[in-house]
C-alpha cells in the first residue's frame, strides 16, 4: 500500500521538477517544459493539453481501481461462493467506446493544428538560412547566406521587439538518419540521407541552448551534442564579421601548418584561404572560436585539443579522425597551429 501511495509523490516531485527554472538562471538545461522559441511555445501548449487529459484519465482508471479493490476486498465473513457474473452491458461498452474515441478525436486535431501551425509559418524575407548536416558523429552547419561553415555550435540571432529573427533550417544528413533536438527551441526533425527536411527556430533570450542527436545512429550517438547559441542584437553581426577573417597567416607557426598539410589531415578538413579543402571532418577556419571538441565530447582547451589530435579514438572511440601516430614534437607543431585558428 505505500508504494502506491508513493507514486502521486513521485508525479508531483518529476513536475515540479520539470516546471523550476534553473537556479543559476542559464539556459542550459534541456527542459521541453521551459520553452523559449515560437516551435517549441506551441509544441509545449500541445503536450500540455496531452498531458492534461492522460492525467485525468490517469485518475479515472487509477481512481475507479482502487475503489474497486479496496470497497470488493476479501472478507472474513465472505461465503466464499462467486458473486454474480454480469455479462454484456451496452450502456457501459457504448461508454468506454464512445468516449475514448472523442478524446482521441480531440488529440489528433490539436496535434495536427499545432504540426501546422509550425511547419507552414511564413518566412520573413530576410530570415536567416542555414543548412545543418549530420554526420557520425558531428554536425556540419553552414551559412550560404553568408560564406560561412561551422561545426557543432549554431550561431543565431535573437529577435529584436520591433523585428523577429528567425532561422530556418535545412536538414540533410552525409550518411545516415539523426535528428535535430534543442528541446527549449523546437521539436525533433530527422536528417534523412538523400532528402531534404526544414524547420525553425526563434530564441526568444540570449544564450547557450543545449540539444543533442535524437535518433540513434551508431555508437558514439550519445556524443553527438549540438549547442544553440543565440546572440542579442549586434553580436550575431560580429560573430558574422570574425568568422568571415581568414586565418592569420603567422609564420611562427609554419611548422604546424606542414605537419598539416604533409598528413591526411588535409584531406577531410578545410582552412579558408589554404588549400585545405576536405568537407568529410569539421571546418577548421575558426576551430579555437568553438567552446566544446568532437561534437560536445570535450572543452575546447589546448590540452584536451592535444590528446584529440594524438588519439581521437580515446575520447570518442569509432570516430572516423584517425590516430595520425605523430611524434611528440609533431604534435606541439600542429597543436600550435591549430589553436593559431581563432
Ligand atoms: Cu546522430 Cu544519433
Amino acid at each position: 500500500m505505500s508504494y502506491v501511495l508513493q507514486i502521486p509523490v513521485i508525479l508531483c516531485w518529476s513536475l515540479a521538477a520539470a516546471f523550476a527554472a534553473p537556479g543559476d538562471g542559464s539556459l542550459s538545461v534541456t527542459n521541453i517544459f521551459a520553452p523559449l522559441s515560437t516551435p517549441a511555445e506551441a509544441v509545449y501548449e500541445a503536450a500540455l493539453l496531452v498531458l492534461v487529459i492522460c492525467a485525468g484519465i490517469f485518475l479515472v482508471v487509477g481512481g475507479l481501481l482502487a475503489y474497486t479493490i479496496i470497497r470488493f476486498r476479501r472478507r472474513p465473513e465472505d461465503s466464499g461462493r462467486e458473486p454474480p457474473q454480469v455479462y454484456g452491458s451496452s450502456q457501459i461498452e457504448l461508454a468506454w467506446t464512445v468516449v475514448p474515441i472523442l478524446i482521441v478525436f480531440v488529440l489528433i486535431l490539436v496535434t495536427a493544428r499545432t504540426i501546422a501551425d509550425v511547419q507552414n509559418a511564413a518566412r520573413p524575407a530576410d530570415a536567416l538560412d542555414v543548412t545543418v548536416v549530420g554526420h557520425q558523429w558531428w554536425w556540419e552547419i553552414r551559412y550560404p547566406q553568408l560564406g560561412i561553415v561551422t561545426a557543432n555550435e549554431l550561431h543565431v540571432p535573437v529577435g529584436e521587439p520591433t523585428k523577429r529573427r528567425p532561422t530556418f533550417l535545412r536538414l540533410e544528413s552525409a550518411d545516415v538518419a539523426h535528428s535535430f533536438w534543442v528541446p527549449q527551441l523546437a521539436g525533433k526533425t530527422d536528417l534523412i540521407p538523400n532528402r531534404t527536411n526544414r524547420m525553425w527556430i526563434e530564441p526568444k533570450q540570449p544564450g547557450t541552448y543545449l540539444g543533442n542527436c535524437a535518433e540513434y545512429c551508431g555508437t558514439q550517438h550519445a556524443r553527438m551534442l549540438l549547442r544553440v547559441i543565440a546572440h542579442p542584437p549586434g553580436e550575431f553581426e560580429q560573430w558574422v564579421a570574425t568568422q568571415r577573417q581568414p586565418p592569420v597567416d603567422d609564420p611562427q607557426m609554419r611548422a604546424g601548418r606542414e605537419v598539416f598539410f604533409s598528413t591526411s589531415c588535409v584531406n577531410c578538413h578545410a582552412i579558408n584561404g589554404t588549400l585545405a579543402r576536405g568537407t568529410f571532418g569539421p571546418d577548421l577556419t575558426h576551430l579555437m572560436s568553438r567552446d566544446t571538441l568532437a561534437a560536445g565530447a570535450a572543452p575546447n582547451t589546448p590540452e584536451t585539443l592535444r590528446a584529440w589530435v594524438r588519439d581521437p579514438q580515446t575520447l570518442k572511440e569509432g570516430c572516423l579522425m584517425p590516430n595520425m601516430q605523430l611524434a611528440d614534437t609533431e604534435l606541439d607543431h600542429l597543436v600550435a597551429y591549430l589553436l593559431s585558428l581563432k
